[in-house]
């Protein structure tokens, strides 16, 4: 269950009912799916209505890439990377690749040459196979990447061998990526027609790679169903997710237009870089949107916490807190305290984290920054299927209160465009 505490957030209990009814109306529109960049909004049905004979292609995929295969290269990037990458960081062991198999390495998501050689040095002695995804089939980053270990795949098992290791996840019948995958017979998944990159995680772009690491899905899936039911609830007062929507946007008509979202484990990284991709794509458009900006702490507090304290005040901070922690560290008391720690003797790290928390938040609103607390009990994937949810509609209903298109990208193709120009592609 995910608990929203906005009694930091300057903004009272009267004032959000009194804003209540635009949360309604843009909800109303979002579940009639008649607002703007309605065909993408199937990621609202998605936990009920997900395609149940691919979810078990998705299983006996995975156990056949964990029969045969050291590793996994998942190639993708922005919608077709994130997702993957922020639950695997969520919910696997933060050294997974040190000591678990098959070791997942993801490509695809940048053009560095560096980077790429890098990986192809650690998989020269492995067996791997490669799950390249790409909704359109033709970005350019993840298509590289592919042509190359394509290639690898090719020469180290010939062609009939590759074809057992590569999974492509791509449009049900249309790009680059689709027409391949025919030609030379690769297992396919869907990304579905009506959502869109940044909203897929829930459907083969994520489930197949986390399958593969053992992560479970079904348990995934019950935490989306379970939100989507919680949060349709039109009681404002009884629902986390129009609360968090309207806060922030309380806020934004106040002028704080950057949110931080602030976590206090390195293994929400990831899923602050998802949250960003997220909010800033479907939000920033026609000159408006809140800038979504992370930070990890208590690491961050040593470099952005004097910022967040003292700088501008245009920011609010919305804080992910982890109740609790399945592994912990408890402070042992010793005889000579020269390193005057004794007075945590008995503590545990978490316990001390939590503190460091209450803390920051406590100091971070002394300072005029407005907070939302958002806990959940902790990180599993049920937890995370509810979250991932959360966000998703929050955002979707964020985007109608702003007046935007919260389900296009029209600003991520002017680089694409300027790019194909500057390297002489056909047509550009
Ligand atoms: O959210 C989005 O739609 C984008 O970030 C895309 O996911 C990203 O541009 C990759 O596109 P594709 O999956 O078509 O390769």
């Amino acid at each position: 269950m995910i608990k929203l505490n906005y009694e930091n957030a300057f903004v009272s209990e009267e004032k959000l009912l009194e804003s209540a009814h635009l949360v309604k109306a843009a909800a109303a529109i979002l579940h009639a799916k008649k607002g703007a960049g309605k065909e993408y909004t199937g990621w609202l049905d998605l936990p009920e209505n997900y395609d149940k004979d691919e979810f078990l292609r998705i299983k006996e995929a995975a156990k056949k890439i964990k029969g045969h295969s050291d590793a996994l290269v998942v190639i993708g990037i922005g919608g077709s990377y994130l997702g993957a990458k922020a639950l695997f960081s969520a919910l696997k062991h933060n050294f997974y690749n040190e000591i678990e198999k098959p070791k997942i390495y993801f490509a695809g998501q940048n053009l560095s040459p560096t980077y790429l050689k890098d990986l192809i040095e650690v998989l020269k002695d492995k067996d791997f196979s490669v799950n390249v995804i790409s909704k359109s089939g033709t970005t350019t980053e993840s298509a590289i990447a592919f042509r190359i270990f394509k290639s690898l795949l090719e020469e180290k098992y010939g062609k009939e061998g590759a074809k057992e290791r590569i999974f492509a996840t791509t449009d049900k019948s249309k790009g680059a990526l689709k027409s391949l995958a025919d030609t030379e017979g690769y297992e396919t998944f869907v990304v579905p027609d009506n959502v869109g990159g940044r909203y897929s995680v829930l459907t083969a772009v994520g489930l197949l790679p986390l399958a593969v690491c053992d992560i479970d899905i079904d348990k995934l899936m019950e935490g989306a169903y379970d939100a989507a039911i919680k949060y349709a609830n039109p009681n404002i007062l009884e629902n986390p997710c129009y609360q968090y929507a309207i806060i922030r946007n309380i806020l934004y008509r106040r002028g704080k237009d950057i949110e931080i979202l602030a976590n206090y484990t390195p293994k929400l990284k990831y899923f602050t870089e998802w949250w960003k991709q997220l909010f800033g794509e479907s939000e920033g458009k026609d000159g408006k949107g809140i800038f979504p900006a992370g930070v990890n702490f208590t690491t961050d507090l040593h470099s952005m916490g004097q910022m967040i304290q003292d700088g501008r005040r245009n920011i609010f901070e919305t804080v992910l807190n982890i109740e609790k922690t399945n592994k912990d560290i408890e402070i042992e008391s010793i005889d000579e305290d020269i390193d005057g720690l004794n007075y945590l003797a008995n503590k545990t790290l978490h316990e001390i984290n939590q503190k460091a928390m209450e803390g920051t938040i406590m100091a971070h609103v002394e300072g005029g920054v407005p907070n939302i607390l958002l806990s959940i009990e902790e990180l599993d994937e049920y937890n995370m299927g509810q979250l991932v949810y959360f966000f998703e509609k929050a955002c979707g209903i964020s985007g109608y209160l702003l007046g935007v298109n919260p389900f296009n990208q029209p600003g991520v193709e002017k680089y694409k465009s300027n790019m194909f120009t500057l390297l002489g592609k056909p047509g550009y």
